[in-house]
């Protein structure tokens, strides 16, 4: 491999996302060399799909006048069910004012009040209106200010790139191997400091809300280089997903007042959550629409309600236009005339790359930050409005750390050279062996057994029927079979890249939720139905090792949050 193959910047970030820009941005301000290496174009990361909003405490609504950030640190950790760390939920609920108003002086287009200051409307488990909005069209708006923002900065950009290894050296990172998809070649980073920013592995699952390209690939890097990863069991199912596609459809309706109603025309969440009703956590409101499934309440036993008709055109159209168009383009409905179907669909990652508050890994100059990494701050369930504030605060706290901290290292070209000449031939076995699996077949048999085994509801003997189907799927792969052998722009290849990514990713989720025998958060066990905190007020941590995925359990950081029962 030529020498001029490898390229070398003082830090990498992996993920053009809301996250990566923002740590890209906060390193590069302080002088660092900075390049974002990234899956698809930035723009069309995963973030620019969000919808509903980011939480702060600014208290512009009169009903939020006394919002504190303890109070959203309170909401955010009785919303976790006592499973996040209170330190870092402290440092996101403190920091959420000054990052929320920094990308508005950046230029993002919030909604506003009468009196001009930021729109806030309420979201599930939060006791006040806390999230801060852009119509439903939230993420595209932080994304693309953001964007600009490193556009200005003069960042460099390596824009369809996958990430096939970290590099290492002693517990230090040395850089990376991508594969240049336009190009159809494999490249060598060398870099002091490399940061993940890859978005969640909700695409293991069907159902899904997320892109295509969550397929869990930086969790994978950082597990393979010997970084435990957190919480993985922990996978938040979106109540309202549209029925059919699983678009999402933002918790922002049932904020603005949408009704949630079964095929009796009730308002069922009197029976779950009686005070909070449509504005319980997700994990209570996606376990009540499957519950009114199974109990025969849902349509066709598949869906129910999201009545937005007595809200009004006028309010529709100004606080949720994007809801509207999905609505009419993906199921023929207006909701303005008619309920939108929906049902619950697999929306979030809770678990991650183990890190600090300030991103750090186990790995010197390793960063995780964003849904690829656990903080963790939203411990057994994430509220709504928490990821975008996630995103932003630790991303901005990462690469200010970076940019201070940053030292030169010694570095060997020859682990780069080796490791590229390693993937250089699993990518010709890829593209040249003969195979019988095809990696279609194998991707949606996964996805299937996930949603169907470690679904809203789990219980033992059918988890561990999954963890099987997963071993064999697993072992498939070694037979995966490519029908396309072009080397520029081959999808074929990459989606085979990704199912590697995926079938070990979901592995570690099907270990880590046989082993919780209790009922916490999204976890929910039909034969353990309670939460167990003597036995599991714990972090499950997983590791690679020569036998497989290895499990333990580390403490939870607790502080002036109490553990209690959840109530809503
Ligand atoms: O429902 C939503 O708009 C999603 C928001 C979130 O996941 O934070």
């Amino acid at each position: 491999m030529e020498e001029e193959e490898i390229y070398e910047h003082e830090v990498i970030v992996v993920g053009g996302g809301l996250s990566g820009l923002r740590a890209a941005l906060a390193a590069g301000k302080k002088g660092a060399d900075v390049a974002v290496l990234s899956k698809v174009h930035p723009l069309r990361s995963h973030s620019v799909a969000a919808q509903g909003g980011i939480n702060a405490s600014l208290g512009n609504v009169l009903e939020a006048e006394n919002d504190s950030w303890e109070d959203h640190a309170f909401d955010t950790v009785k919303g976790s069910d006592y499973l996040a760390d209170q330190n870092a939920v402290e440092v996101m609920c403190k920091e959420a004012p000054d990052v929320v108003l920094e990308l508005e002086h950046m230029g993002t287009v919030f909604s506003r009040l009468e009196d001009g200051k930021i729109a806030q409307r309420p979201f599930g488990g939060a006791g006040v209106p806390r999230t801060c909005y852009a119509a439903d069209r939230t993420g595209h708006n932080l994304l693309n200010t953001l964007f600009e923002q490193t556009v200005a900065e003069s960042l460099d950009f390596y824009n369809e790139y996958f990430v096939t290894s970290l590099v290492t050296r002693n517990q230090e990172i040395q850089g990376l191997i991508a594969w240049d998809i336009e190009n159809g070649k494999l490249v060598g980073f060398s870099s002091d400091v490399v940061v993940l920013a890859t978005g969640g592995y909700g695409r293991i699952y069907n159902r899904s809300t997320n892109a295509l390209i969550n397929t869990g690939d930086g969790a994978l890097l950082a597990y393979e280089a010997g970084v435990p990863l957190e919480d993985m069991e922990f996978i938040q199912f979106h109540p309202t997903t549209l029925y059919g596609s699983n678009i999402l459809i933002t918790e922002g309706a049932r904020g603005e007042g949408g009704h949630l109603k079964n095929k009796e025309g009730e308002r069922f969440m009197k029976d779950y959550a009686p005070e909070a009703m449509e504005l319980a956590p997700r994990d209570i409101v996606a376990r009540a629409i499957i519950t009114e499934a199974e109990e025969g309440r849902a349509f066709e036993d598949e869906y129910i309600h999201l009545d937005l008709r007595h809200l009004g055109k006028e309010k529709i159209d100004e606080r949720l236009p994007g809801i509207r168009q999905i609505a009419r383009d993906f199921a023929g409905v207006d909701p303005v005339e008619e309920p939108i179907p929906v049902q619950p669909g697999q929306h979030y990652s809770m678990g991650g790359i183990d890190v600090d508050i300030d991103g750090k890994t186990e790995i010197d100059g390793l960063y995780a930050v964003g849904e690829c990494a656990c903080v963790s701050v939203h411990g057994a369930n994430r509220l709504g409005g928490n990821s975008l504030l996630e995103t932003v605060v630790f991303g901005r706290r990462a690469g200010k750390e970076i940019g201070e901290t940053l030292k030169k290292k010694e570095k060997d070209k020859e682990e780069i050279k080796k490791a590229l000449e390693i993937d250089k031939e699993e990518i010709n076995r890829l593209l040249h062996e003969e195979g019988d699996v095809l990696y279609s077949e194998l991707m949606d048999e996964l996805r299937e057994v996930m949603f169907e085994h470690f679904g809203v509801y789990r219980e033992e003997e059918s988890m561990k029927k999954g963890l099987s189907k997963i071993k064999e799927l697993k072992e498939k792969y070694d037979s995966v079979h490519i029908d396309n052998q072009n080397e520029n722009f081959n999808t074929a290849l990459i989606r085979t890249l990704e199912l590697k990514s995926m079938v070990n990713i979901a592995e570690v989720v099907a270990m880590g939720s046989i082993e919780r025998k209790e009922s916490r958060g999204s976890h929910f066990r039909r034969d353990y139905t309670e939460r167990r905190d003597e036995e599991y007020l714990y972090h499950t941590k997983v590791e690679k090792t020569e036998g497989g995925p290895k499990l333990r359990y580390e403490d939870v950081t607790l502080g002036q949050f109490k553990v209690k029962e959840r109530e809503y």
